[in-house]
């Protein structure tokens, strides 16, 4: 047996099977020679939530959770964050390569055409309440793009990939400041071309009567790494739904809202608006230490912490923190960043935490920046969801150029009722009550 094989003898049957390792992996498929007779279907595994199984080989990030490192195609977050700007990153990821000069002004440039979305998308907004979350209107209205643009169900054409993708990424920010708006009653403000992705973002947010809007330089470079922190993760939550629906050759704009809905879960990125509403819970320092017994207790998580690859620290959380400080200079220190690092203080000296390897992740301290900055915490998810399109969209389109991958259809240990008979209704007993709770 050569070193790149394991061998298993299985106790049912004395027999013994050597199974090849790829890439120190064991495919899921060689299992199912293991069988206890002829018509046995075969070995499975289970992994619930999937805990230990790859999906797919990739190679646009590195994660090394007990280390705290996280590579983009190769290059250290941190360096990403200190010498380039977002639609850099984003070329990147999509590309493998970092521009040049030449190819990032032509990228800019096809990025930019696109910032601006249909008139009958602003329609589609205007049927919203004036309360509907940010999150559930930037997620419809990202589906709603797949009625603007049916040829992007060509999928499996390079050129038509390339453009839907230019177009996402031109118009998610144009969307998430449009649903901005309308949750606050003002008027749209459209794309001003002249200003960069970040700055004509901040221009469609917060531009009022004034002729143009004046960007402060601090906050758009702000905002532009806290993007580059949120631009990809490898196969976390949302992306695994991206690659799943658009596995089955679903176009584009509905696997990105897809994709965008599960990001809103409170365990994933909706966790940066708990965040803010768990510090107010607190309210001050004096209320942490009850706060913590409470996490505890498990009578509830301590939001923007944990993760489950970091099991030392997210490199994006230092980022964020150092960003932050930046931020404030300019309007302030938010007085929630006191609570949050005496929490982080508190936690990280206090054994339940340290026992289950839990530390601040990168939603931990984003929303205190982007509140600072003037986002309502109903926001900040949608904060996220648009660097995170170009890390959906640079999984997507790896997992439509793999020749292994195939449409997602996960199997199942059955655990339900044998064959039964339908029973005359006059001879059934009340049914199974479905729980209220
Ligand atoms: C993101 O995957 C990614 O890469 C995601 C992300 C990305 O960039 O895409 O990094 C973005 O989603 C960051 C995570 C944001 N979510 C939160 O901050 C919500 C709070 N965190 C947890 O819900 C939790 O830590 C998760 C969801 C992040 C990870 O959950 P796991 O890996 O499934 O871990 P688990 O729930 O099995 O917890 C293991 C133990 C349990 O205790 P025991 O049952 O062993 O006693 O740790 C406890 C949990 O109760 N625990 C927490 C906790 N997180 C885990 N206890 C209190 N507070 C927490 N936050």
């Amino acid at each position: 047996m050569g070193n790149d094989a394991i061998r298993i003898t299985d106790a049912r049957t004395d027999a013994q099977y050597e199974l090849p390792l790829f890439k120190g992996a064991v495919r899921a498929m060689e299992l199912r020679k293991i069988k206890t007779g002829p018509d046995d279907f075969g070995m499975m595994t289970y992994d619930p939530a999937f805990l230990n199984t790859a999906s797919c080989q990739s190679a646009i990030t590195f994660i090394d959770g007990d280390r705290g490192i996280l590579r983009y195609r190769g290059y250290p977050i941190e360096q990403l964050a200190q010498h380039c700007t977002y639609l850099e990153v984003a070329y990147l990821l999509l590309n493998g390569e970092l521009p040049t000069a030449a190819e990032l002004k032509e990228w800019v440039g096809a990025v930019t055409y696109h910032t601006m979305i249909h008139e009958t998308t602003k329609k589609f907004l205007e049927g919203f309440r004036y309360d509907a979350h940010p999150m559930a209107m930037f997620v419809s209205t990202v589906a709603a793009l797949a009625t603007v643009y049916p040829d992007a169900r060509n999928v499996l054409d390079g050129n038509v990939r390339a453009l839907q993708i230019q177009r996402l990424i031109g118009k998610v920010p144009t969307i998430a400041a449009y649903c901005y708006r309308h949750s606050l009653g003002y008027p749209y403000v459209y794309p001003d071309n002249d200003l960069a992705y970040t700055e004509n973002f901040m221009n469609m947010l917060w531009r009022m009567m004034e002729r143009r809007y004046q960007v402060n330089p601090v906050l758009a470079r702000a905002l532009d790494v806290l993007f580059i922190l949120h631009a990809d993760h490898e196969q976390n939550c949302s992306t695994n739904v991206m690659r799943a629906v658009g596995s089955s050759q679903a176009d584009p704009f509905l696997s990105t809202a897809a994709s965008a809905a599960a990001l809103s879960g409170p365990l994933h990125g909706g966790a940066n608006e708990e965040v803010l509403k768990m510090l107010d819970e607190i309210g001050s320092k004096q209320n942490i230490p009850a706060y913590i017994e409470k996490v505890k207790s498990g009578q509830c998580k301590l939001m923007g912490f944990g993760h489950r690859v970091y099991k030392n620290f997210d490199p994006r959380a230092s980022i964020i923190k150092w960003t932050a400080e930046q931020v404030f200079e300019v309007v302030g220190r938010n007085p929630k960043l006191d609570i949050a690092l005496e929490l982080e203080r508190i936690a990280l000296e206090d054994e339940y935490f340290i026992k289950r390897k839990l530390y601040p992740n990168v939603d931990f301290y984003s929303g205190i920046i982007y509140q600072a900055m003037g986002f309502k915490p109903e926001m900040f998810t949608v904060l996220f969801a648009i660097p995170r399109t170009v890390g959906w969209l640079a999984q997507w389109q790896e997992m439509i150029t793999d020749p292994e991958q195939k449409i997602a259809r996960p199997r199942q240990i059955y655990v339900g009722h044998e064959a039964r008979d339908v029973v005359p209704m006059s001879k059934r007993t009340s049914g199974a009550l479905i729980p209220s709770d």
